[in-house]
Parts: C-alpha cells; structure tokens; sequence
C-alpha cells in the first residue's frame, strides 16, 4: 500500500479580489490532510471516497466527476495506462468550507496515483492537473488553491503568473473556525461576479485595496512584524462583509476572536459560511479558541505559520 497526501490550505488576505488579477497571500494548514491510498488490485482502476459516497470504476464515472476527471487527467499526462488499482481517499477537511478540501483531494489522488505508475511530478505539474479540476468544481477558479496546495509553502500569488513564495521571518500562529455552514465557493463567486456587473466602479475599488493589503501583509510578514498584520486582516474581512460574502454568524465569531484578544480576524475562502481565521500570540491561543467555540465554532483548529525550509517545489 502506498499513500501520498497533500495539505488543506486558508487564504490570508485577498480572496475574491484575487480572481479579478489582484494579488492574494495562502498558506498551507499542513496539519489538516487529504490523503490518498492506492494498492494493486484486479479489473482497472476503482476509486473509493467513503467520506464522499463515491466508489466506481474509473471507466463507468461521468467525464465530470472530479477524482475521475483528476485520475485521466493524471494518466494522459503520463501517457499511463489506466491501472489495476484501489485508490482510496480519505480528508480531515470539512468540504464546502473554504479550506481547499477539493484541491487538497485532487493534490493527494495525482501524487498517489503518479507514485504508483513509478513516475515523479513536481508541484507545477501536479496543480496544472489539480487546476483542471478546480475548474469543474468552481467555475472560474483564480488557481489560488491548488497552487498554495501542491507547493505546501506560504504563496504570495497572481492569476496567471508564477506563484512567489516569501520569507516567513517570524513563525506566527492562526486558529481556524468552522462555522458549520457549508458554502459552495462557485455560488460565492457567481454572486460577486454579479454585484460587481451592477457596481463596478465600486467593486473595482474594493478590490484594487485588498490587493494593497495583500502587499502589505507579505511585507509584514517577512519583515516579521506580526503585530502588524492583524489590523490588515481585519480591514479585509470589512472589505469582504462590503462584497456581500460575509454572514452575521462569520461576524460574531470574528468580534469574539477580538473580544478575546486576536490581532487580527476575517473570514477566509468564497464566505457565505465557512470558516474564519483568528491571528493570535501564543499566550491568548487558547483564550481566544474558547471565545470562538462560545460563539458558534463547530470546530476549532490551530496552526503554526512557517517556512519549512526546503526551496520551492516545482
Ligand atoms: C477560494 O478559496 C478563493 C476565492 O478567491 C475563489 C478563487 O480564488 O478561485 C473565493
């Protein structure tokens, strides 16, 4: 049995703004995984995803089924043959949350399924592969999630161009919020997409500053002034409430995040449920998980920001 995995992701400042060409800043959650098990088996290719409700035979599954679409796409780039294989998924991401469970599944499948045919893909290829999948589950992606995903490091990261990855000068800690309400990133799109057509000018500057605060987060970041940063993701998260994505659930739980003594908070991903991010110093991390579970948070989670010290991934 082989196994590759790949991890869940939060966007820091940017979303939305990002798929109109304006800078955005992800990082990995490499704490919350998908993960993909592939073993020989007999009679082509099965793929199982119990959390899903998803077992097929590759060659019975609709073209726009994701994980098949990811598996062909994954063979015709390796010019494979379909093989004689169970490839099981399993995620600790919630789905329809705004944490890349969708990307971080596609991430985890192609590296298994590369490992297994006894090639090596880079991360520029395996988010080609996961991009093409992205498509189908959210329309007009930026690529933001996928990218962030298979390179597994902070990005700094524009539509279209190379993502950057930047210098993290100071490890800082984030919680993750789950609301509970499930969101579909497609809807949350189509919906600025449309208020955006009524108001552009409008839109056009709500978006031209989240990219000035995408800017000035990466300088913070790598200048490691932590402190910083917090005020930048509470101006987004207003930003974002002026989009229309945010909900009075996702606004309690950033006020108790500040209530509670958070730098910073907003909510992270498409919105419209979801999860929130709460930027925090170690000494109130748990003061401040205890406020977000007090407000609603299904489930609270925590990670450590950092560059893993390895080069880039490509
Ligand atoms: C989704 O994680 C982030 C959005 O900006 C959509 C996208 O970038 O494709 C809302």
């Amino acid at each position: 049995m082989l196994e590759r995995s790949a991890p869940g992701k939060v966007i820091l400042c940017g979303e939305h703004s990002v798929v109109y060409g304006r800078p955005a800043i992800a990082v990995p959650v490499a704490g919350l995984r998908a993960r993909a098990q592939i073993e020989p088996a007999r009679g082509g290719l099965r793929i199982v995803a119990a959390d899903l409700g998803e077992e097929f035979w590759l060659r019975d599954a609709p073209v726009e089924q994701p994980l098949a679409a990811l598996a062909r796409l994954t063979l015709e780039h390796l010019t494979a043959a379909e093989p004689d294989a169970r490839l099981t998924v399993h995620s600790e991401l919630p789905i329809a949350a705004g944490l890349g469970s969708g990307a971080a599944v596609s991430v985890a499948v192609a590296r298994a399924l590369v490992a297994f045919l006894g090639h090596e893909l880079g991360a520029k290829a395996v988010s080609t592969l996961a991009y093409e999948v992205e498509k189908i589950h959210h329309g007009t992606p930026s690529g933001i999630d996928n990218t962030v995903i298979a390179w597994e490091q902070p990005v700094y990261f524009v539509k279209g161009a190379a993502p950057e990855v930047f210098t993290v000068s100071a490890p800082f800690w984030l919680l993750i919020a789950n609301s509970g309400i499930p969101s579909l990133t497609r809807e949350a799109v189509q919906g600025v997409r449309q208020r955006r057509d009524a108001e552009r000018a409008c839109y056009t500057a709500y978006f031209a500053r989240m990219g000035q605060l995408a800017d000035a987060a990466r300088q913070t970041i790598s200048a490691g002034d932590i402190t910083a940063l917090g005020p930048l993701l509470d101006e987004n998260h207003t930003l974002l409430r002026q989009l229309g994505v945010s909900l009075p659930a996702l606004d309690r739980l950033v006020a108790s995040a500040r209530a509670a003594g958070a730098l910073g908070a907003k909510l992270t991903g498409g919105g419209m449920g979801g999860n929130v991010i709460a930027l925090v110093c170690v000494e109130r991390k748990a003061a401040v998980a205890e406020a977000l579970r007090q407000a609603g948070a299904v489930q609270v989670w925590e990670t450590l920001v950092k560059e893993d010290g390895l080069p880039p991934r490509h």
